[in-house]
């Protein structure tokens, strides 16, 4: 089969088109066949991380296609149209993991024609999605769903910030918060994404340079940050007291600085959230079927310009998804 790989180099020299073995199923199994396939920014993080002695891999997390071959004891009908959970071995919200186990690398991944996956980690795609729309929703909806409503405890009627709406899944949790009846101010420093965000329903939408607590009118219950240091301080000081900050990347530097007379006098919370169980898979997909949740595909690539949609990703000028077609 045809298959997105790299192998043998450090980040994206390394990615190649290659013919690998298809896969089989093993006992609890099935075999998807991909009809469509998500990037992550995770798949650029990794690929930096390899190195000239790593054997050579099938990239890719997010995948959506029709179940072909299902091994011993795995209890879906080939035929099924699913959505692949990349989250493996992870099966209740309570139960966190030291580090979340994620389908592509070390493991083949779902950059081909088909992925071998455990059972437990197919989902029925839902009806409203096309292939490409459902194959962009997996990672980044989950990791968006997991921080709105389990970590951030989002209620109706509360203010969420989202900074930087150009990444995936602030704009997952800016359709999620709005479905679950928030107010969702955003920033970005594009006028575009701006205008963009506006579009898909946000109250407010402000540029990242501009005054914050200004523009924003209203203290903030609820910031769901992946920007990280460039405006952490920013996120803090618009919280109310008693308001509540989830971090889940550090796009522009890992390092930041506390107050923590800041934290304490004004009772901020601070927590951290990372990709999700099985359970919160199946509660974002009832979200996603329910509201009719429509991820935002930037652009699709059939599968043999995999090279070239990672090279795209990481000039970082999409709002929304890359999704390649096999
Ligand atoms: N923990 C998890 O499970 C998990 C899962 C998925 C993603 N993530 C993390 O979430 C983050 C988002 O990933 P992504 O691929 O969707 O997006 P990304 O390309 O990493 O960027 C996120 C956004 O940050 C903003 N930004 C970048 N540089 C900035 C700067 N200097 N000042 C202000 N804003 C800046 C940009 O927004 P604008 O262009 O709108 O300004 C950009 O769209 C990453 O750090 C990723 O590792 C974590």
């Amino acid at each position: 089969m045809t298959a997105v790989v790299h192998g043998n180099a450090t980040g994206l020299t390394g990615v190649r088109v290659a013919e690998v073995p298809a896969p089989r199923p093993g006992p609890g199994e099935v075999v998807v066949a991909v009809r469509a396939a998500g990037l992550n920014h995770r798949d650029l993080f990794l690929v930096d991380g390899r190195g000239a002695d790593d054997a050579p891999v099938v990239l890719g997390s997010d995948g959506a296609g029709v179940v072909a071959a299902a091994g011993p004891g795995a209890e879906v009908a080939p035929g099924t149209e699913v959505v692949v959970n990349p989250s493996l071995d992870w099966d209740e919200p309570g139960d966190v993991p030291e580090v979340p186990a994620i389908l592509g690398v070390p493991t083949d991944g779902t950059f081909a024609e088909y992925v071998v996956v455990p059972a437990k980690n197919v989902a029925p795609k839902p009806a409203h999605l096309g292939w490409t729309e459902a194959a962009a929703l997996p990672l980044a909806a989950l990791t968006a769903y997991r921080a709105l409503f389990t970590r951030g405890g989002l209620r109706p009627g509360e203010h969420v910030l989202l900074p930087g709406i150009g990444s995936g899944v602030a704009t997952f949790a800016l359709a999620m918060a709005k479905a679950a009846g928030a107010t969702v101010s955003v920033t970005s420093r594009s006028p575009e994404k701006c205008r963009r965000a506006l579009e898909l329903g946000a109250d407010r939408a402000i540029g990242s340079a501009e005054d914050w607590r200004g523009a924003l009118g209203k203290p903030v219950d609820l910031v769901i940050d992946s920007v990280g240091s460039a405006t952490f301080g920013r996120c803090l000081s618009v919280l109310r007291p008693g308001g509540r900050l989830v971090s889940l990347g550090a796009t522009t530097g890992a390092a930041v600085t506390l107050s923590l007379r800041e934290m304490f006098f004004r009772q901020i919370s601070l927590l951290g959230t990372s990709m999700g169980s099985a359970r919160e898979f199946g509660r974002m997909l009832d979200l996603v079927t329910e509201h009719r949740i429509r991820p935002v595909v930037h652009r699709t690539f059939p599968l043999e310009d995999g090279p070239r949609a990672l090279a795209e990703l990481a000039s970082g000028d999409q709002f929304g998804k890359l999704v390649l077609t096999p």
